[in-house]
This record gives structure tokens, sequence and C-alpha cells, in this order.
């Protein structure tokens, strides 16, 4: 076995209960992950990512158990260890990045005293309060968290999304693994966040020479961050090499579908047409600013959420909308149908050539064709 070998999955198999989708979980599954590097688990929902990790940690869901094959993890077989060896290994020399943080951090306990505990399971001797303290400012300062000295004090629900999958990073950290196991980590966060949490991810990775298995569905991700990449589908594995290799050459049938589904990898012209016609709406100089009031004492605060922003669509065309969490996405589409939110100032708005700025009919008379899908869902 080479040195540089961390873990090593061979043939491990997972029965699932009967009266279950399929008789396994994952079925012969052989993958490895050397020190200093990534790799990354990529499949459709269902695939059996998440359970091939699981077992790795022995955390299998109850009712769930391994069957047949081994996880050497630096040579050692773990498959069938013992839960005080698993305690062991857990936290400490194997670490897991979880997908939903909040779910994974106590909404109870402040920050730095989740984090504190992390290092404590493991700590021996004990350290003192103040190299504990100090531990602990080292780790958050490390992923990257802002005001340190505030940070620890607060609880989960007043931090964002990526700030919370911050902590999570750095309660893996704790010990300085050999290994980390991310399952999704980024999938909950915008494109701009889940950039900074894989750069960050990266960097760790490269500066300790961890080895990474890191699980995702996204070939995006995987152009990224994978030195080598498995490829799982229904529980087994289809394809496995080097990034490039299966990026560039992949054999497997379902391994092209799920690259040629990664948005940006279809030629243009596929999804260029000729739209032409009047268009059914068309605004120009859209405006909203929204006024909050701070109490009766302080002056309100204004926001302004658009600026003069102009589009058109036409009949059969299908006009995207993009930018990070707060760029002013939903905004004009719901000042677009003002019962939601009536625009500050609009030039002109026309729908199927009548101009309803200047004499909106009433919503939802037999005349106003206008409808939206809001983010949870409601058709206005
Ligand atoms: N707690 C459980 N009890 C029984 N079967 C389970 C359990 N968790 C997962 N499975 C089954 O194991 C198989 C693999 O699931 P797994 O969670 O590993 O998929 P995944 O690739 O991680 O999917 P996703 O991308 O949705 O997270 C599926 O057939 C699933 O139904
Ligand atoms: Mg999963």
């Amino acid at each position: 076995m080479s040195d540089d070998l961390l873990l090593s999955v061979e043939h491990l198999s997972v029965e699932l209960p009967h009266g279950g989708d399929r008789s396994h979980a994952v079925s012969d599954v052989s993958l490895s992950v050397g020190r200093n590097e990534i790799v990354c688990l990529v499949g459709e929902s269902g695939s059996g990512k998440s359970i091939t990790a699981h077992a790795v940690l022995g955390l299998l869901p109850s009712g769930l158990e391994i069957g047949t094959g081994a996880i050497k993890f630096s040579g050692e077989d773990i498959a069938h260890a013992s839960e005080d060896a698993m305690r062991g290994l857990r936290g400490g020399p194997i670490s897991m990045i979880f997908q939903e943080p909040l779910s994974a951090l106590n909404p109870l306990a402040r920050v730095g005293q989740q984090i504190a505990e992390a290092i404590l399971v493991h700590a021996s001797p004990r350290p003192s309060r103040a190299e504990l303290d100090a531990r602990v400012l080292e780790l958050i300062t490390a992923v990257g968290l802002p005001d340190p000295a505030t940070l620890v004090r607060s609880y989960p629900f007043q931090l964002s999304g990526g700030q919370r999958q911050r902590v999570m990073i750095a309660m893996a950290m704790a010990n300085n693994p050999a290994l980390l196991l991310a399952d999704e980590p980024t999938t909950a966060l915008d494109v701009t966040t889940q950039q900074q949490i894989l750069g960050l991810i990266r960097r760790l990775q490269a500066e300790r020479g961890m080895g990474v298995l890191f699980i995702t569905h996204d070939f995006g991700v995987v152009a990224d961050i994978a030195d080598r990449v498995v490829v799982m589908r229904n529980g087994r594995v289809v394809e496995q090499g080097s990034v490039d290799e299966v990026l560039r050459r992949p054999k497997d049938d379902y391994t092209k579908a799920l690259i040629a589904a990664v948005p940006g990898s279809r030629p243009a012209s596929k999804v260029a047409r000729d739209i032409e016609g009047e268009p059914l709406l068309e605004a120009h100089g859209l405006n909203k600013t929204f006024v909050t009031s701070q109490g009766l004492f302080r002056p309100a605060r204004t926001t302004a959420a658009v600026r003069d922003v102009a589009l058109s669509l036409r009949p059969r065309e299908t006009v995207a909308v993009v930018g990070e969490s707060g760029s002013g996405k939903s905004t004009p589409v719901n000042a677009l149908t003002p019962p939601i939110e009536a625009p500050t100032t609009a030039a002109i708005a026309a729908i199927s050539s009548s101009i309803w700025m200047k004499t909106p009919p009433a919503f939802g008379s037999s005349t106003d064709s206008r409808s939206a899908i809001s983010e949870d869902g409601v058709i206005g």
C-alpha cells in the first residue's frame, strides 16, 4: 500500500431493508482518497453518496449495516470497528462537514462554546481556559469569520448561511483531521458564497495536506475543486478517474448526461432562438425604493432596491433575471405586478400593447393577463 493512501473503501456493500426502492443502498463500491488530495463523489439524489460517507464514519442510519467489504483508514480496516474506536476517530483524525449546518449546530449554544466542545472531545491533556479561548479564536480567524471576539458570543440563528457553514468548517478543523468528509457543504448557498466556501476548503486542504472526500451532485463544483472524481448511480460506482479524464473524456453514458446538464457546458446555439414580434411587456426606468420606519425620533431608512432597470419580454421568450442574494432580482418582477409591490417610478410598461402604467386596469379584470409565480410558489 502506498504511504500516501489515507482512505481505501474496498467492495463495500450496505443492504437496504426489505421493501426499499432497491436491494442495496450501496453495492460493491471501491474508491480511495490519498493524503493531500480532493476526491469528488458525484451522482444524482439517492445514488448512495451519503451512505458511503456515513459508513466511513460508522454513522449509518438505524436498520442499515455494512454487509461485505472493507473500509481501510491509514491501512487499518475500520468497517467493523467498535463504537469506542470510532468515537476516537470521529471529529479527530476523520471529521465531517454536513450539508445543513443549522441542523448540525446546537441552536441554544453560543458559537464559541460549540467550537470549544469540538476541541475538548479529543484534547488530552485538557487545555487551560486561556489556551482553549485562544484556540477557538484561531480557528474562527482561520475560516475567515469577521470580528471573532463578537462572533464567539453569537448564537447560530444570528449568522448568515455562509457564516454558519464556516463555523461548521472551524469545528471540523478543530483537531487537525487527516481526512475530511464534506457532504454537499455548499448546496444550500448562493453562487458567490458557494465560491468563497469552496475556496476556503481548498485553502485549508492545501495548508494542512488533508485528504478530502467531497460529495456533490454538481459537475461545476467538481471542475472547481476535484483532483479525482468518482461517479455513482443506483448505489454503484459507474466511473472514476482524474478530473481531466472524467470531465474531458467521460466513458459512461450517465457521466456524459450529468456533464451535459451543467449550465454553460452546452453550445449557446442550441439555446438561442430567433424571437420576433412586438414585446408583450416592456419597462423602462423602473425604480423601486423601500422606505422603512426606524421609530418616532429617527429618520426613516430608504433602500433603493432597483435603479433604472429596463427589460422587455416578447412572445415565446424566456428572460432569466440572474444575480446574487440581495441584488434586486425579485423586486422588478414584483413591481410589474402592482398588487404585490407598485414601482416607485416607471416610464413605460406595456402588456399586449395596452399601456397599463398610464391607465392601469383593475388587477384581476378580464383584460389583465399578467401573472407571476413568487419564490414561495404563490401565483399572483
Ligand atoms: N435512513 C435510511 N433508511 C433507509 N434507507 C435509506 C436511508 N437513508 C438513505 N437510504 C437509501 O439509501 C440509498 C442511498 O441514499 P443516499 O442518502 O446515500 O443518497 P445520496 O446519493 O446521498 O442522495 P442525495 O443527493 O439526495 O443526498 C437510497 O436508496 C436511499 O433510499
Ligand atoms: Mg446525500
